[in-house]
């Protein structure tokens, strides 16, 4: 219908507001994507700033996702039968999906974005609290272990696969479709970081210094 399609678009939009690319240029001059890993999220936004740009930049990030996961409301999906849960729960997706891909592809930002992790992890907040928890979990372990954070976002993206496929079984088929999808995402977007963790390269966080340029 017409509101889904709006509903999509207003999504992708609101994905693409480019936080890290904003947020680097109004307060310190600084376009993110030119230093660091040269990704416009907010684990560079961390590296190239510092926290101060980088907590706000990820709580923006992981609200598109939530907000935009959240126009489900808009869209009008029938609150009766037995299909309800499972429309209800694909629209969420699939408007989640649609932030990411603003994310990763913003138009207010020349199409140079992010990797969509914190924007992801707002739509599973959305949609599936407990999943998200694991997620967070799972992440923070691997980090504080492995000071990666991309290994820590990869990480938690089959973690996500595996709660709603086994630890909260949500007996959506397209959910764990979805699962698998959200995994493909992460692995494209992270190939680089994927290469570097190879040979030993990939940036670690240092938990007690701050870098402005
Ligand atoms: O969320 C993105 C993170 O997993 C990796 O970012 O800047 O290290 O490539 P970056």
């Amino acid at each position: 219908t017409i509101y889904s399609v709006s509903a999509l678009i207003m999504a992708y939009l609101c994905g693409s507001i480019p936080t890290a690319v904003w947020i680097g240029q109004a307060f310190y001059g600084v376009d993110v994507r030119e230093y660091g890993s040269g990704n416009a999220g907010a684990t560079n936004t961390f590296r190239v700033l510092g926290k101060k740009a980088g907590i706000p930049v990820m709580l923006l990030d992981i609200l598109k996702g939530w907000t935009a996961t959240n126009l489900v409301y808009f869209i009008g999906v029938s609150t009766t039968g037995a299909s309800h849960s499972i429309a209800y729960t694909n629209y969420e997706l699939a408007l989640g999906i649609a932030a990411v891909m603003g994310h990763l592809f913003p138009v207010f930002a020349g199409f140079r974005g992010g990797k969509g992790v914190a924007t992801l992890f707002g739509m599973v907040l959305a949609v599936n609290l407990d999943s998200a928890l694991l997620c967070v979990g799972v992440f923070i372990v691997v980090l504080l272990i492995t000071r990666y954070v991309s290994l820590s976002s990869i990480t938690a993206g089959f973690t996500y696969l595996l709660g709603v496929t086994f630890v909260f079984p949500v007996y959506i088929r397209s959910v764990i479709i979805y699962g698998m999808c959200i995994c493909a995402l992460i692995l494209v977007t992270h190939q680089k970081n994927i290469e570097r963790l190879l040979k030993g390269k990939e940036s670690r966080v240092n938990f007690f210094k701050k870098k402005i340029p």
